[in-house]
C-alpha cells in the first residue's frame, strides 16, 4: 500500500535519509520478491513506482546511499543505467522505409545506378519478413558465446550477455558444427510469438503483474531485465538476420551465409525468397501481407537485401542505413466506423479504463468491435464523443485504439463525455489521487472500494489474507482463487463461513480430512485478531500497516472507531480533527478512510465482518504509567538530540500520542530551532511549548 512521505527530500537528515533508505530498500525488496519470484505483486504499479522514485531521490540527495547491487541497481530501474555499456565493435544500424510501390522501384534503380548494372545484368535480392522485436548482437570468440548487447544508440549498447543466455530457443551457447570464423558476432531480433505472449499475459495477470500492450513490448520488458532470472521464465526466442565484426568471410551471398549461420545453430527469418525484379518483391510482399495474421510472430514488412556481398560492399551506406536493403513496412491497420458506447471497465486494482463500444469493422482482416481509449485525459484531448465516427488502429498492438474523430462527421447532439466518478461495479467514489508532492492528479481514476468492490474482490481477499493482515495458514492465494471459482467468497467475512462447505471441499481434489481440518482451525483461530490488522486488512487506500497501527492505537477499539468516522463524515469538527491530527493522516488518507468506512455499501462489509469475528483486540499500549501517557504531542522544528523519528517513536512507547498537527487537544508541543507555524498554533491555542531538553526531562532523560 502506498505510504505518504510528506517530508521533502531534501529536508531530510542524513540520518533520516538512511533509515527511510534501508526502510524502503526493504520494503522495495519485498515488493520485488513477490512480483518476479512468487508472480504474485502486493502493491499496484503506481505505488511500487511511488517506493521506487523515493528511493532514488534519496539516492540523488545522498550519493553515498546507493549501494552497488541496491535494490536501486536492480530490477525496473531505469535500465539503461543499470546494464553495463558494450561498445560495438561495427555500429548496428537502422533500414531505409518505403511503403509505396514505386519506392521499391526506385530502391532498384538506385543500386542498378550505383554498380553501374547493365539492362541485362541480373540483380538479385532476397526478401524475408521484418520481425518487429529488439535487435540484439551476439559475439562468438572461438565458438563461444562471450558478449550478447542491445542495439543501444547504435554505437554502443547495453550488455545484456546474462539474459540473452536464458533464451532457450535460436541461440546456440557454443556454435555447432565447424569452420565458423574466430570473432563472429550475430545480429538478429529478439522476439516473443504471439501465442507465448498471449500465455505470458495470462500469467501475469493471473498473477496481477503487469500485462504488455504487445509481443514487442513483452520481448523487450522480458530481455531488459536486470535480473535475469526473470529472463529465464519469458518464452524469448531470437532470429539472425545479419552480423556485425566477423575475422573471416561467411559466405559471397547472403544465401550463403544464412545457410552456414543455419549450420552453425542459429534460426534465421524466414520464409525467405529470391527475388530478380521489383515484381518478384511486391508478389513477396503482397503474399506475406495476406499471411501476416497466420504467421506466429507479429511482423511491421518485409526486407529486401541484395543477395551478393561485393555488392553490398560497393553499395556502403548512406547516414545510418545500407543502401544495399530497405524496409518495405506494411501500412497501419486502420478503418473507419461509428463509436456507439463508451463502456467504463474496472481493473483488479481498480483503475477505471474506457472502452470504446464500436460498430463492428473489420481492420486488416481481423473484426474488431472494442477499442481502448486509454484513460480520461485521453477521451477529452481526443474530444471522442459517443456517435462520433472514428478512426481505428491496430498497429502490431493486440489492443486496437482509437485513433482520432472525423469532426466532419460530428453532429451537434453529440455531447462530450462525461467521465463517471462513481465505480461502474460497486458504486464508491472513483477518485484521482493527488500526487502529494506534485500536486498533480494521476491519469487513473481509481474505485475507493477494495475489497468490498466485486471486481477487485479477488485482490482484496489476497492481501486481507496475506502476511501482515489476517495471516490465516493454510489459507494463500491459491486456496483464496479456488474458493472463489467455487463461489464461496463474495466478500472477506465469507472466509469465517468457509466451514459450512468443509463436506464439498473434501470431495475437491488436494483436500484431505487433515488439511481442511487444519484450514478450519486456523480460520477459527483469527476469530479474534488484533485491531490493528483488522484495519490494514481492508485495504483502505493509503492505509498500510504503520497507518493502521497509528490509527488503531489512537482509537479504544472498533467501535468507537467506527462511531468517529461517522461523526467524521462531513470532513469537519472535532471527530475530523482528530482524526487529521494522528500522525501521517493527512486530508487525503483521512479522506479515503472516512469515505471507506461511511459508505453504506463498504460499511456493511465490515459490519458483516464483525458479526463473524470474536474480538478485535486493540494493540498493546505502551507504557501508561509514563509522565506522557495519554498525552498528544507534536514535533516541530529540528531536533538535535535524536532524530524526529527516534523521537515519535520513543514518545509512543511511553504511551503518548504522536500528533502532526497542533490543535487544541495538544497537550505539549516539543519545538526545537527553526519551529515555525506549529510554535504560532501552539501559542494561540495555549498548548505548552517544551525545548527538546524540557522533554527529556519530562520523560525521565
Ligand atoms: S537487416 C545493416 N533484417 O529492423 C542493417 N533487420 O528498422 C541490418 N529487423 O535494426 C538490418 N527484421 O532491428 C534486418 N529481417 C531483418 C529484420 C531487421 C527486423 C529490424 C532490425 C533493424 C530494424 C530496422
Amino acid at each position: 500500500m502506498s505510504r505518504q512521505r510528506a517530508k521533502p527530500v531534501a529536508d531530510l537528515s542524513p540520518r533520516q535519509a538512511k533509515l527511510e533508505h534501508a526502510r524502503l530498500e526493504e520494503e522495495i525488496a519485498a515488493h520485488d520478491r513477490r512480483y518476479h519470484q512468487e508472480d504474485a505483486p502486493s502493491v499496484s504499479d503506481a505505488d511500487y513506482d511511488a517506493l521506487k522514485r523515493r528511493l532514488l531521490e534519496i539516492e540523488d540527495q545522498f550519493p553515498d546511499l546507493a549501494t552497488l547491487g541496491g535494490v536501486s541497481s536492480r530490477v525496473g530501474a531505469a535500465p539503461a543505467a543499470g546494464f553495463a555499456k558494450v561498445k560495438h565493435a561495427k555500429p548496428m544500424l537502422s533500414l531505409d522505409n518505403a511503403f509505396a510501390d514505386d519506392e521499391v522501384a526506385d530502391f532498384l534503380g538506385r543500386i542498378r545506378r550505383f554498380l553501374n548494372l547493365k539492362i541485362d545484368d541480373e540483380l538479385t535480392l532476397i526478401a524475408e519478413p521484418k520481425i518487429d522485436g529488439l535487435s540484439a548482437s551476439l559475439r562468438y570468440e572461438n565458438g563461444e558465446l562471450v558478449r550478447a548487447a542491445t542495439r543501444g544508440d547504435g554505437q554502443e549498447g547495453e550488455d545484456v550477455t546474462a539474459n540473452i543466455r536464458t533464451l532457450k530457443h535460436g541461440v546456440p551457447h557454443r556454435l555447432h558444427g565447424k569452420g565458423w570464423p574466430d570473432v563472429l558476432e550475430v545480429r538478429g531480433e529478439v522476439y516473443m510469438t504471439r501465442t507465448d505472449f498471449l500465455k505470458l499475459n495470462g500469467a501475469q495477470e493471473e498473477a496481477g503483474g503487469k500485462i504488455f500492450a504487445n509481443p514487442r513490448n513483452a520481448a523487450a520488458g522480458s530481455l531488459r531485465q536486470l535480473d535475469s532470472s526473470i529472463t529465464a521464465k519469458r518464452p524469448l526466442r531470437f532470429f539472425g538476420y545479419y552480423w556485425g565484426e566477423i575475422s573471416a568471410p561467411l559466405g559471397r551471398t547472403m544465401l550463403e551465409c544464412r545457410d552456414r549461420l543455419e549450420h552453425w545453430g542459429f534460426t534465421l527469418n524466414s520464409p525467405v525468397t529470391v527475388c530478380h525484379s521489383a515484381e518478384d518483391l511486391l508478389a513477396y510482399y503482397r503474399d506475406i501481407a495476406a499471411r501476416r495474421a497466420t504467421l506466429p510472430f507479429d511482423i511491421d514488412g518485409v526486407v529486401y537485401k541484395v543477395d551478393r556481398l561485393d555488392w553490398q560492399e560497393r553499395l556502403g551506406f548512406v547516414s545510418r542505413s545500407p543502401r544495399w536493403a530497405i524496409a518495405h513496412k506494411f501500412p497501419a491497420e486502420q478503418a473507419q466506423t461509428i463509436l456507439e458506447k463508451i463502456d467504463i471497465q474496472v481493473g483488479r486494482t481498480g483503475a477505471l479504463t474506457p472502452v470504446a463500444k464500436l460498430k463492428p469493422v473489420n481492420v486488416g482482416g481481423v473484426l474488431v468491435s472494442n477499442a481502448t481509449l486509454h484513460n480520461e485525459d485521453e477521451i477529452a484531448r481526443k474530444d471522442v464523443r459517443v456517435g462520433d465516427t472514428v478512426i481505428v488502429q491496430r498497429a502490431g498492438d493486440v489492443i486496437p485504439q482509437v485513433v482520432s474523430v472525423v469532426m466532419e462527421k460530428r453532429k451537434p447532439e453529440f455531447v462530450p463525455f462525461q467521465f463517471p466518478d462513481k465505480c461502474p461495479v460497486c458504486g464508491a467514489p472513483a477518485e484521482r489521487e493527488t500526487d502529494p508532492k506534485s500536486g498533480e492528479a494521476d491519469v487513473v481514476r481509481r474505485c475507493t472500494g477494495s475489497v468490498t468492490c466485486p471486481a477487485q474482490l479477488m485482490e482484496g481477499l489476497r492481501h486481507f489474507v496475506s502476511r501482515s493482515a489476517f495471516d490465516i495458514e493454510g489459507l494463500g492465494e491459491k486456496q483464496i482463487a479456488a474458493f472463489y471459482e467455487f463461489g464461496w467468497l463474495k466478500e472477506p467475512a465469507d472466509i469465517f463461513r468457509l466451514n459450512k462447505h468443509v463436506p464439498d471441499l473434501l470431495k475437491k481434489d488436494g483436500y484431505g480430512d487433515t488439511s481442511v481440518n487444519n484450514l478450519m482451525r486456523a480460520i477459527e483461530e483469527r476469530r479474534t485478531i488484533g485491531f490493528d490488522r483488522f484495519i490494514h486488512a481492508l485495504g483502505i487506500r493509503h492505509v498500510g500497516q504503520e497507518r493502521a497501527r497509528l490509527v488503531a492505537l489512537h482509537y479504544p477499539d472498533v467501535r468507537s472507531w467506527l462511531d468517529a468516522m461517522d461523526a467524521a463524515k462531513d470532513r469537519e469538527g472535532e471527530a475530523w480533527d482528530d482524526l487529521i491530527g494522528i500522525d501521517k493522516m493527512g486530508d487525503v488518507v483521512a479522506h479515503a478512510i472516512v469515505t471507506f468506512t461511511t459508505r453504506r455499501h463498504s460499511r456493511a462489509v465490515i459490519e458483516h465482518l464483525l458479526k463473524e469475528l470474536k474480538d478485535v483486540v486493540p494493540p498493546a499500549r505502551p507504557a501508561q504509567d509514563s509522565a506522557v501517557a495519554g498525552k498528544t504531542v507534536v514535533f516541530t522544528g529540528s531536533l538535535e538530540k535524536f532524530t524526529r523519528d527516534e523521537a515519535k517513536a520513543r514518545a509512543l512507547s511511553l504511551g503518548a500520542k504522536v500528533a502532526g498537527s497542533v490543535s487544541k487537544k495538544t497537550d505539549y508541543v516539543v519545538a526545537g530551532p527553526g519551529a515555525g507555524s506549529k510554535l504560532a498554533e501552539a501559542q494561540k491555542h495555549g498548548v505548552a511549548v517544551l525545548s527538546e531538553d524540557d522533554w527529556l526531562a519530562l520523560i525521565g532523560g
